[in-house]
């Protein structure tokens, strides 16, 4: 089949290779001229494990092409696939303005049957908003040319989206003309494994189920993330928790794990958005407003673990810290936790030297005025040196089994906050470091309560 990707981000990206390499030729268009054509040269503008790889692959085989003129990538396919950014406006809504640019560019230069495709996170609504601009610009030009709305969410996970993609839980299309669920059944045909993983639904419903997605999902965890401060005032154990309820198959284990909060692009953005929806209809949604909450402060636990321990004034301090990316396999900072925990130890005072296997120069693009007080390591041990404790942000592979006794040896204090309780409490590296983490006994505490005893 013939696709046009429209936007060469994120999601247009692994939409537009994916489909790509199960042999369809795509078009992929930014508006972006330095962006397309460092594609065209073979680069790529965002990390994810296997994109470059299945980019170079089909660009070579000549199914995947780059392109900023529009009229020509309108033409190209009869399926039009909107992957444009809705970034959140002043009042957290969605900002629609991309999402029907991409609408009027399609009716202005379509010259036969479309069926266009919403993948971009939008809200509920906005399939008849896209089919209200093509429908105005084709009577405009006095054209009668038939064409389809179609609502297809992505739900893919940064870091994992090629597998997401490739071997998707469930492919919603939201759509009621069957010519446009044929093409669509079509498209996604090489990607059904054993059974059928099409979920067919009116546009409204396929709208919302992405935005319920997401809300589900970030509740679970400062649902989480308050037991653990629960447990923490308790002196009980949330990992053990954790795994006591996630064996219950109603539960299951994913998204269960506490930390130092949620972050990344779709999380906080499409949480807000669900709540001015909400509001426009009257409605209120309590549990959700208080997830948002939770996990703004849920941001700040380490920062108040530290302060805890070595006091407010943090002058004449440095912290290690490792992971800057809001979660691994991505150098990804939006939202993430570290640039809360960075800005708050700046604040008070103390120098950071941070390390992120990913993220080093997005966090220098972010923090592009702190370069006195933070400075960045190559190496998550050289970032100890002359440190006083550890803060770990995100739970990158490789800081699971560190060399326990070079970390003594080079922080000034064996001291670590753990933001993802990647260690442990009982491996007996612990032993001589002062371990904070997330909703557990710290260790130094632990070990007193078994001297006592
Ligand atoms: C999310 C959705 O999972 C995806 O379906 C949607 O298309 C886009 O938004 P992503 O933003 O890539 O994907 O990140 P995800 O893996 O979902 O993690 C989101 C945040 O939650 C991260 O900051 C992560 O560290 C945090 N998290 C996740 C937890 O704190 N605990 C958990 O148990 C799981």
């Amino acid at each position: 089949m013939k696709v046009t990707v429209i936007g060469s981000g994120y999601v247009g990206l692994v939409t537009g290779a994916c489909l790509a390499d199960v042999g369809n030729d795509v078009l992929c268009l930014d508006i972006d001229p330095a962006k397309i054509a460092l594609l065209e040269a073979g680069g790529i503008c965002i990390y994810e494990p296997g994109l470059d790889e299945i980019i170079k692959k089909n660009v070579a085989a000549g199914r995947l092409n780059f392109t900023t003129d529009v009229k020509r990538a309108v033409e190209f396919g009869t399926l039009q696939l909107i992957a444009v950014g809705t970034p959140p406006d002043e009042d957290g809504s969605a900002d629609l303005q991309y999402v029907l640019g991409a609408a009027r560019n399609i009716g202005k230069y379509m010259t036969d049957y479309k069926v266009v495709v919403d993948k971009s996170t939008v809200p509920v609504g906005t399939a008849t908003k896209v089919e209200a601009v093509i429908r105005a610009e084709l009577d405009r030009r006095s054209a009668d040319i038939e064409f389809s709305v179609v609502s297809n969410p992505e739900f893919l996970k940064e870091g994992v989206a090629i597998e997401d993609f490739m071997r998707p839980d469930r492919i919603v299309i939201g759509s009621d003309d069957p010519n446009a669920i044929h093409i669509m059944r079509t498209l996604y045909a090489p990607f059904q494994r054993k059974h059928d993983r099409l979920l067919i639904m009116d546009s409204r419903s396929a709208e919302l189920t992405k935005y319920a997605a997401n809300a589900m999902l970030a509740t679970r965890i400062s649902f989480m993330n308050e037991l653990a401060l629960l447990s923490e005032k308790l002196g009980t154990d949330i990992e053990l928790v954790r795994q006591g309820i996630g064996s219950d198959m109603r539960i299951g284990w994913h998204f269960l794990y506490p930390g130092c909060g949620y972050g990344g692009s779709c999380f906080p953005k499409d949480i807000q958005a669900l709540l001015r929806t909400a509001a426009a209809v009257g409605g209120e949604l309590k549990v959700l407003t208080a997830v948002e909450q939770a996990n703004e402060r849920q941001k700040s636990v380490l920062v108040d673990k530290v302060v805890a321990r070595f006091g407010p004034d943090l002058t004449g301090l440095t912290f290690a810290l490792w992971g800057l990316a809001f979660k691994p396999d991505t150098d990804d900072m939006r939202e993430a936790p570290s640039r809360v925990i960075i800005a708050a130890l700046l604040r008070l005072g103390a120098k950071v030297v941070a390390y992120d296997p990913a993220a080093i120069d997005e966090a220098r693009r972010v923090f592009s005025h702190h370069d006195g007080q933070l400075s960045y390591a190559a190496h998550p041990m050289v970032a100890l040196d002359d440190s006083d404790a550890l803060i770990i942000a995100t739970e990158w592979k490789e800081f699971r089994s560190p060399d326990f006794d070079a970390i003594k040896a080079r922080l000034r204090n064996p001291v670590i906050f753990d933001g993802r309780n990647i260690f442990d409490l009982h491996d007996d590296g612990l032993k001589g470091i002062e371990y904070f983490g997330i909703g557990r006994a710290s260790r130094a505490t632990e070990l007193t309560i078994e001297r006592v005893a």
